[in-house]
C-alpha cells in the first residue's frame, strides 16, 4: 500500500480523505499509536467515582486502564495488568474494591497502585519494584482525562482555558442519571466528521432540530464575523458570570463556545423546556444555551442550564467505534420527582441512533472501490475540514519522515 506519508502528501485540500484512512488496518494502527496513545483522552466524569475504591475500567486499543479513587480521595489511573505474570486485575466495567486483587494468584495492590501482598515470592523479592504501572491522570472541573504516553504532552494550557467555562456547571456535584454505549460500524474519524457539521441535521434529526439550531455558525469554526445574535448571547451570558465567547485553540485540538439554542428553547427536550427541575450548575437563566466543548480525539460535550451530557469516542477497529454518552444531573436530583428519565434522554438517544445510521451508511459507501473523496461545503462543513486538518497535521507532524532506501 501507499505509505501514510504519501497518502497525506497527496491529500486534496478541502476534500474528504481517501478510502485507506477509513478502512486500512495500518492507518488504524497509526491512528492509535500516533494519536490515541499519545494525547490526553477524556475517560470518565469524576462523579462516577464517589468513594474510595470505586473504579471504572476503560480500554483504548491494546491498553486496558483502571481508574480508581484512592483512600486519600485522589483519582489515579493504572495499567490494568498485573506485575506478576500480567493478568488483568479488574475485570468488571465498574465496581468497588478496598484493594485491587489479581484474580490469578491474588497479588494485592493498594488503591495507590503499590503492591501490598504477594505470597511466597522469596526473600529477595522487593514489592516496591512491582507496583502497578501508572497512567497519567488529571481531573479538570469534574472531568477525568488520562494519557497513555510515557511523557504526556502539556495539559495545563487546555485545563486553564477550559476550567472557567466548566466551573459554573459544578460537575463535582453531578451524578450519572443514565449512560449508553453503542458501537457504530464506522471509522472513528467518520464519527467525528459527522459530529462537526449540522449539514445532515435537518434531514436526519427531527427531535434534536426542535431545539438545536442547524446553523453552520454553531457547529463550524468562526470564519469572519460572529453573527450578531450569537455575540449578544455570549455577552449576556458573560455579563452573568458564564464564560461563553468562542475559543478555538491554535493547534485546533479543542474548542469552547456557549451557543444559543433555538429561540425560546432551554434544553434538549421534545418541548424545549428544562428536563431537570433541580439544576446542575449555577446558570443564571434557563436559556443559557449549550456550552459546546470538544477535545480531540475523544470527546464532545454539551453543558446546559439544567444538565450536562458528555460523549466519549473510542476506536475499536478500522470500521467500528464505540460512542459512550452520559447524562449528568445534580446529585440530589431525584428521578421521578426532579426529572423524568425518558424525557431527559430521549432526544439524544434518538440522535445518537440517527448518527449511528448515517455514519454506518457513510462507511459502507466509502468501502466501495469506486469511492472518490468529494468536496466539503465551505459554508456548512468548515468544522469537518477543521477536524480533518487537525488529524492530518497531527499525523504528519508525528510520523517519522519517509526513509529513502539506501543504494
Ligand atoms: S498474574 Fe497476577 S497474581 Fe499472578
Ligand atoms: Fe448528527
Amino acid at each position: 500500500m501507499n505509505s501514510i506519508q504519501s497518502l497525506l502528501a497527496r491529500r486534496i485540500p478541502g476534500y474528504a480523505l481517501e478510502q485507506a484512512f477509513y478502512t486500512d488496518p495500518q492507518v488504524f494502527q497509526a491512528d492509535l499509536e500516533v494519536i490515541h496513545y499519545r494525547d490526553w483522552l477524556f475517560a470518565i466524569p469524576a462523579c462516577e467515582l464517589v468513594k474510595a475504591g470505586d473504579y471504572v475500567t476503560y480500554t483504548v486499543g491494546a491498553h486496558r486502564v483502571v481508574i480508581v479513587r484512592g483512600a486519600d480521595n485522589q483519582i489515579r489511573a493504572f495499567h490494568n495488568t498485573c506485575r506478576h505474570r500480567g493478568s488483568i486485575i479488574c475485570k468488571a466495567a465498574k465496581g468497588n474494591a478496598p484493594k485491587l486483587v489479581c484474580p490469578y494468584h491474588q497479588w494485592t495492590y493498594e488503591l495507590d497502585g503499590s503492591l501490598l501482598w504477594a505470597r511466597d515470592m522469596g526473600p529477595d523479592f522487593d514489592p516496591k519494584q512491582h507496583g502497578l504501572k501508572t497512567v497519567h491522570c488529571r481531573e479538570l472541573a469534574g472531568l477525568v482525562y488520562i494519557c497513555l504516553a510515557d511523557n504526556a504532552p502539556d495539559f495545563d494550557m487546555f485545563a486553564n482555558t477550559a476550567r472557567p467555562y466548566l466551573e459554573p456547571h459544578d460537575l463535582g456535584n453531578a451524578k450519572v442519571a443514565f449512560e449508553s454505549s453503542i458501537i457504530e460500524k464506522g471509522n472513528w474519524k467518520l464519527v467525528w466528521e459527522n459530529n462537526r457539521e449540522c449539514y445532515h441535521c435537518g434531514g436526519n434529526h427531527p427531535a434534536l432540530c426542535r431545539t438545536f439550531p442547524d446553523d453552520p455558525a454553531v457547529t463550524g469554526i468562526e470564519g469572519g464575523e460572529t453573527p450578531l445574535h450569537m455575540q449578544a448571547h455570549f455577552d449576556r451570558c458573560e455579563a452573568a458570570g458564564m464564560p461563553s465567547q468562542f475559543y478555538l485553540h491554535d493547534d485546533g485540538q479543542f474548542r469552547m463556545a456557549r451557543m444559543p439554542l433555538k429561540e425560546g428553547a432551554q434544553s434538549y427536550t421534545m418541548d424545549g423546556k428544562s428536563a431537570v427541575r433541580r439544576w446542575l450548575g449555577r446558570s443564571p437563566f434557563a436559556d443559557a444555551g449549550a456550552l459546546l466543548k470538544f477535545h480531540y480525539p475523544t470527546t464532545w460535550n454539551h453543558f446546559l442550564a439544567d444538565h450536562s451530557i458528555v460523549f466519549r469516542v473510542t476506536p475499536i477497529s478500522p470500521t467500528e467505534t464505540e460512542v459512550t454518552t452520559k447524562w449528568l444531573v445534580h446529585k440530589d436530583a431525584v428521578e421521578g420527582v426532579d426529572y423524568d428519565l425518558k424525557r431527559l434522554t430521549e432526544v439524544w438517544i434518538a440522535t445518537n441512533d440517527e448518527d449511528r445510521q448515517v455514519v454506518e451508511d457513510n462507511q459502507l459507501g466509502i468501502n466501495s472501490p469506486t469511492y472518490l473523496p468529494g468536496p466539503y461545503s465551505p459554508t456548512q462543513e468548515s468544522g469537518v475540514l477543521q477536524f480533518v486538518d487537525w488529524y492530518c497535521n497531527t499525523l504528519a507532524g508525528r510520523l517519522a519522515p519517509e526513509t529513502i532506501a539506501a543504494e
